[in-house]
């Protein structure tokens, strides 16, 4: 069976394992990076009934001693509260900084279990074990972690790189559609970003043959990773190159919040891309023919590349972006598939991107 590992060189430097079947040697992994310690399994509702067991057998298989707290699926759990509740519950089942905690499930329980650990007793370790796409090729890797606050999205966390990633591809088969193409928008995006032909494998494949051929997806995976390790390696604290990974987030940011969250993240995403691929041709600064490719692309994974809402929403919602920094936003402009640059704008020029 196909396995790969990406390297990942940030801080004390930590491991992905991508494959399938995973889950069942998930103990011996982590008893290899961790060594004698006791684990905080946290988890949400959906996957605590899919995989919570397996992950359990295998850690007990290796001799560790687990713990488990479920919280209930979806966004509108990455909170405070949630938060209290993961550290309340490592307090009173008297975790030390030799312990660790285990964020099995997709970027809200890993967002949250990093920050958690970021914090409880000044920080304690974690590891990831991302079950949805968008976890796997983007959230899991990195070391961003955060939750929400009622003023917006992620705006209070902290950097704290994982010990292990370990990403077992067979867990991908139980996400719904909307999930899968969630994620295969953060995937092309790293294609368009730096890989024309991991764009051009995009092109040719469709949702079905990656998933049900295994070497595909591991490879597809793999590569993601490798880019996003490359770049959090030359910028951890996301003051320079890592903003490339915005590509289509500050139009895809807008667009979620006039949709009050109803378009899943990955979906705006799309939207934000597309968007800014068409701007980009129709000011010359974006090779002829991309937004076509870039649309093509999308639209075969069920992904939009436009939206009902009209340019004076975005816009108004856009105004108060956490990336802005004074009045000028980073722009992630594509020059070409696999090829793009951070254009710095004054905030009043947005409005003709989003034209
Ligand atoms: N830290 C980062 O760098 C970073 C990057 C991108 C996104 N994020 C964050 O990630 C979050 C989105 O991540 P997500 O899309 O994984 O959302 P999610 O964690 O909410 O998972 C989506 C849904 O899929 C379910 N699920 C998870 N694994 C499953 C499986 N294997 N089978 C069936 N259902 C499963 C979940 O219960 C949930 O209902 C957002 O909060 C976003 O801000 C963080
Ligand atoms: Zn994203």
């Amino acid at each position: 069976m196909i396995k790969k590992r990406v390297s990942i060189n940030v801080g004390a430097g930590y491991d992905v394992h991508i494959g399938p079947a995973l889950l069942d040697t998930c103990g011996e992994t982590l008893r290899q990076v961790l060594g004698e310690c006791r684990l905080a399994i946290i988890t949400d509702s959906n996957v605590e009934r899919l995989y919570l067991d397996k992950v359990k057998k295998s850690l007990s298989s290796s001799g560790f001693e687990s713990v488990s707290l479920t919280f209930p699926a979806g966004e509108s759990s990455k909170n405070i509260s949630t938060l209290s509740a993961i550290l309340e519950f490592l307090a009173e089942n008297n975790f030390t900084r030799k312990d660790a905690v285990v964020a099995l499930g997709g970027g809200v329980v890993g967002d949250i279990c990093g920050f958690a650990s970021s914090v409880f007793l000044r920080g304690i370790r974690y590891v990831q074990i991302p079950t949805t796409l968008l976890s796997a090729v983007d959230s899991s890797v990195g070391g961003k972690t955060a939750i929400d606050l009622e003023a917006g999205k992620n705006l209070a966390g902290a950097f704290k790189q994982p010990e292990v990633v370990i990403c077992d591809t067979d867990t991908l088969s139980t996400l719904n559609e909307t999930e899968l193409s969630n994620g295969v928008a953060e995937s092309v995006k790293y294609g368009i970003l730096f890989d024309k032909e991991l764009f051009d494998e995009f092109a040719k494949s469709d949702l079905k043959s990656l998933l049900d051929d295994k070497e595909k997806l591991v490879n597809m995976i793999a590569r993601c990773v490798s880019h996003k390790g490359r770049i959090v390696e030359k910028d951890e604290f996301d003051n320079g190159e890592r903003r490339l990974l915005n590509l289509g987030h500050t139009i895809g940011h807008a667009v979620e919040k006039c949709s009050s969250f109803s378009v899943p993240h990955g979906h705006a995403v799309a939207i934000g891309t597309s968007m800014i691929a068409r701007a980009g041709e129709e000011k010359g600064l974006t090779e002829c023919g991309t937004f076509d490719a870039v649309k093509t692309v999308l639209e075969k994974y069920a992904l939009p590349t436009s939206c009902e809402f009209s340019s004076c929403e975005l816009l108004s919602s856009s105004l108060n972006d956490k990336k802005r920094k004074g009045n000028k936003i980073g722009l992630v402009i594509i020059e070409s598939i696999g090829k793009c640059y951070i254009k710095e704008e004054p905030i009043e020029a947005l409005e003709s991107y989003i034209k």
